[in-house]
């Protein structure tokens, strides 16, 4: 397989297991273009890309930008808050009249579910899905299977546990997506009122038990309680989570087990995870920003193979 059946990527949910590892195979080429003195191909350089950025992100944007940058393609940028979007114009039309510019592909990220999905059916650019609400974010789970891959060599049959606000976050669903696709056991730990209601139907193990989910797992990969999404109170207070679920070091040398910590970003230090933790020699938390660049860098040259316009 040497391309990827459709021209969006919209989640992980459609991707077959060819076709994730088509996207390592790309990324990883691009990793070694990243590590030369010019760390730039002109493999986009016929492309326009709009990154149009509905909610707060620092390191989505910024990899998504310079991915792009390294692939030589031209881009526009596109934050909600400056727009047209605040004076009543629909998503649609915000979208229409980007692409009648000759723009071939958008980044997008958006605080409803579904939104890239929606406009998907009606464009001929290609769309891809950089954090839809709490739906699917597909290139942070690429990202997050790549770099344990390149920390275990594999993911078959390796037990990896996500750790905080499952109910909130689209890193958590597209995790399970790829992981599980690529033969990986996954336990899903936290609050009782942090689980969604039907996650069981995901095939995942459920614990609420911190020292057990760590006694488990090979990978760690802690999620950041979710504030902004939430309308009511889950819990008493953050310094009660992160007295049940705040991963520190004293906690780690009771497990007493190599356990290698990840976490998707943006980190809330001293709540979900203690600073000597994220900053352990277990820590692939900065691996992972890095192969974003690379992983994002695929995915933008595999789509537009297929860009036709
Ligand atoms: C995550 C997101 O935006 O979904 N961050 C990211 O993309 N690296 C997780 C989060 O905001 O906590």
């Amino acid at each position: 397989m040497n391309k990827l059946k459709s021209k969006h990527l919209l989640g992980i949910k459609d991707l077959s297991i060819e076709e994730i590892e088509l996207i390592f195979d790309t990324a990883k080429m691009f990793k070694e273009v990243l590590s030369r003195p010019i760390k730039k191909v002109p493999s986009l350089r016929h492309i326009t890309i709009a990154n149009i950025f509905f909610e707060n992100s620092t390191r989505t944007k910024l990899s998504f930008e310079l991915a792009e940058k390294r692939l030589s393609a031209d881009i526009i940028n596109f934050s909600s808050s400056l727009s047209s979007i605040i004076k009543g114009e629909s998503l649609l039309d915000t979208i229409n009249n980007i692409l009648v510019m000759k723009v071939d592909m958008i980044v997008m990220r958006h605080p409803s579910a579904g939104a890239p999905h929606f406009i998907s059916d009606k464009i001929n650019a290609s769309i891809i899905n950089a954090g839809d609400g709490t739906h699917e974010h597909p290139t942070q789970a690429l990202l997050d299977s790549f770099s344990i891959k390149e920390k275990l060599g594999s993911l078959k049959g390796k037990k990896i546990a996500i750790i905080g606000d499952i109910l909130h976050s689209r890193v958590a669903i597209s995790n399970i997506y790829s992981l599980q696709k690529l033969g990986a056991e996954v336990m899903l730990c936290g609050p009782k009122t942090l689980m969604p209601k039907f996650i069981s139907e995901f095939g995942v193990m459920i614990e609420n038990d911190i020292k057990k989910a760590l006694k488990w797992c090979d990978v760690a990969n802690v999620l950041r309680i979710q504030l902004e999404r939430q309308e009511i109170k889950y819990f008493p207070s953050l310094r009660e989570y992160s007295l049940y679920f705040g991963i520190n070091k004293k906690l780690l040398d009771k497990i007493n087990k190599d356990i290698i910590i990840m976490h998707p970003g943006p980190i809330n230090r001293g709540i979900e995870i203690s600073s000597d933790v994220a900053d352990s020699k277990n820590s692939i938390i900065l691996n992972q920003v890095e192969n974003g660049v690379a992983i994002r860098m695929a995915v933008m040259y595999l789509l537009s193979l297929n860009n036709n316009q």
